[in-house]
C-alpha cells in the first residue's frame, strides 16, 4: 500500500520545504486537500489552483499531483486545477450533477478522473461509473479538516469496491486504484492495507511535530510490513 501525504495541516507558511523533505522521504505523490468554504460541514476554505500551480513548478513533473475538490462547483471549476498541473482530479459524488460528463470532460483534458464519497454515502452512488474511473476515494473522516479519528465503519464499503474493482480487472476493465483519507496512522495502516487499499492519504500521522515526515512515514511503513 502507497503512502501520499495530505498537505493540510502543514506551516502554510514552510509549505515548499515539507513538500521538499516529503519528496526526500520518498514520497512521489502529494494529495491537495481543495475546500471553497461552502461545501465541508465546518465551511473551511484551503487553497486553490494558484497554490497548486507553484506546487507543481516546485516538484517538477515527475510528482504526482492529485485534487481533492470539497467545493460546490467542481463541475464548473475542474479545468482551473487541470491547468495548474494536476494528474487525477477527484470530485465528491455528493457535490455534482453529472459524474459521467465529468469524467469524460477529465479524460479528454488529459487527466485522471476519480470520485470521493463521504462515510455515510453508499457505494452504490459510485458503482455505476466504476468502469471509467481511475480512482475512487473512500473517506474515513467526515470531509474538514485534518486530525480527525478514522472511522472503521467504513470497512464493508471498502470490501465492496475492492471486490468490484477485482472483478472488473478480471474482466479486463480498468485497473481504478482504491484510496482511503482520514485518520490513519501508523496503528491502522495494515487494516486498511489487509482490506485492499492500494493508496492511503495520511496528513496528521505525516506532517506533525511528533518526527520528521521521513521517521513517520517509516514508522507507517514499518506497521504495515509487520
Ligand atoms: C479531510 C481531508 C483529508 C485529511 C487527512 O477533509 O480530505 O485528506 O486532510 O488528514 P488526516 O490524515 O490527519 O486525517
Ligand atoms: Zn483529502
Amino acid at each position: 500500500m502507497r503512502i501520499t501525504p495530505s498537505i493540510l495541516t502543514a506551516d502554510f507558511t514552510r509549505l515548499g520545504e515539507t513538500i521538499d523533505s516529503a519528496i526526500n522521504a520518498g514520497i512521489d505523490w502529494i494529495h491537495l486537500d481543495v475546500m471553497d468554504g461552502n461545501w465541508v460541514v465546518n465551511r473551511t476554505i484551503t487553497f486553490g489552483p494558484a497554490l497548486i500551480r507553484s506546487i507543481r513548478e516546485r516538484v517538477g513533473s515527475e510528482i504526482i499531483l492529485d485534487c481533492h475538490l470539497m467545493v460546490t462547483n467542481a463541475e464548473e471549476t475542474w479545468k482551473q486545477y487541470v491547468d495548474a498541473g494536476v494528474n487525477l482530479v477527484i470530485a465528491h459524488i455528493e457535490a455534482i450533477e453529472d459524474p459521467r460528463t465529468l469524467i469524460s470532460n477529465l479524460h479528454s483534458a488529459g487527466v485522471q478522473a476519480g470520485l470521493v464519497l463521504n462515510p455515510d454515502s453508499e457505494p452504490s452512488t459510485i458503482l455505476p461509473f466504476l468502469s471509467e474511473l481511475d480512482l475512487v476515494l473512500v473517506m474515513s473522516v467526515v470531509p474538514g479538516k485534518g486530525g480527525q479519528s478514522f472511522m472503521p465503519e467504513v470497512e464493508e464499503k471498502v470490501k465492496i469496491f475492492r471486490s468490484a474493482i477485482d472483478q472488473q480487472k478480471k474482466d479486463g476493465g480498468r485497473d481504478t486504484i482504491l484510496m482511503i483519507d482520514g485518520g490513519i496512522k501508523s496503528h491502522n495502516a495494515k487494516l486498511v492495507a489487509d482490506w485492499g487499499i492500494d493508496i492511503a492519504v495520511v496528513g496528521s500521522g505525516l506532517i506533525n511535530q511528533k518526527g520528521t515526515i521521513s521517521e513517520n512515514l517509516d514508522e507507517i511503513i514499518h506497521s504495515i510490513d509487520n
